[in-house]
């Protein structure tokens, strides 16, 4: 794909940053989303020796922001191609469902959900223009014996619906942007405490997985992929 601009939230540490350095050396401008302007400074420098990289402030809780950062975007990077919604909370592991407040379900669905939702909805239509790509980074949903987060997997679920919805209509309507999500499967971050184990990967590798499969010339519109298996793509649209 070209290689103009890449907006990617949440990419001041984690695998959103190391997703913006592998998009630099990529050849990508890469706007860094990050709601805390110092930590986002840091990531920005920290990037400086990789390639063009620019600041963004948003808060993906906050519809305010999302919709400040859409005009500035719209107004300063026309060359949007690439939009990857990585920034997310997971709310506890470690709690058993009914122990959830209801208040840690409604945080966890404005930032893995209501949020991209938003910043999806107001970059759409300059990322049709330039037949660009929406990357939604997501995870596995339904309950498994071994990863079973409730709050995570409540707001990351109509994530997922939004992938399969968008794409669908995306198709119907002969558009050309793609909508599409990628898993990463298990990553070392501060998400999760910095899990460890043989089948977890660093931020770096998984970072790589992603660029890989969102600069691929391959059309993932209204799929998601998981990086462990690529042919184990989730969609209705084969
Ligand atoms: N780690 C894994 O195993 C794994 C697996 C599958 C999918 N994922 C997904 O990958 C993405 C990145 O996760 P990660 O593991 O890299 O986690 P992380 O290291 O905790 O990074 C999360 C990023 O999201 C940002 N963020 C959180 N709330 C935000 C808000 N309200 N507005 C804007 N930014 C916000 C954080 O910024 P602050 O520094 O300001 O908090 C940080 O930059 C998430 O969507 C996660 O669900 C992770």
């Amino acid at each position: 794909m070209s290689t103009k601009t890449a907006f990617v939230t949440g990419a001041n540490k984690g695998i959103g940053f190391e997703t913006a350095k592998a998009l630099l050396k990529y050849g990508f401008r890469v706007l860094i989303g990050a709601r805390d302007e110092s930590r986002g400074t840091a990531a920005v420098e920290a990037l400086a020796e990789f390639g063009d990289v620019q600041l963004q402030l948003i808060d993906m809780a906050d519809l305010d922001s999302i919709r400040a950062a859409v005009s500035n975007v719209k107004e300063n990077y026309a060359d949007l191609t690439l939009l990857i919604n990585n920034a997310g909370i997971s709310g506890a592991f470690d709690k058993t469902a009914w122990d959830f407040e209801a208040q840690e379900l409604i945080d966890t669905y404005m930032v893995d959900f209501i949020g991209p939702f938003g910043l999806t909805k107001g970059l759409l239509p300059l990322l049709n223009d330039n037949k660009g790509k929406v990357v939604n980074i997501t995870i596995p949903t339904e309950a498994h014996e071994f990863f079973h987060p409730f709050a995570y997997q409540a707001a990351k679920a109509p994530l997922n619906v939004m992938i399969d919805n968008f794409g669908l209509e995306v198709a119907q309507k002969n558009m050309p942007v793609q909508i599409m999500g990628i898993m990463p499967g298990a990553v070392s971050t501060d998400l999760n405490d910095h899990a460890q184990g043989d089948f977890v990967k660093t931020p770096t590798e998984a970072a790589e997985q992603i660029v890989a499969i969102a600069t691929d010339a391959k059309n993932y519109n209204g799929k998601i992929v998981n990086v462990d298996n690529p042919e184990d793509i989730l969609s209705r649209m084969d």
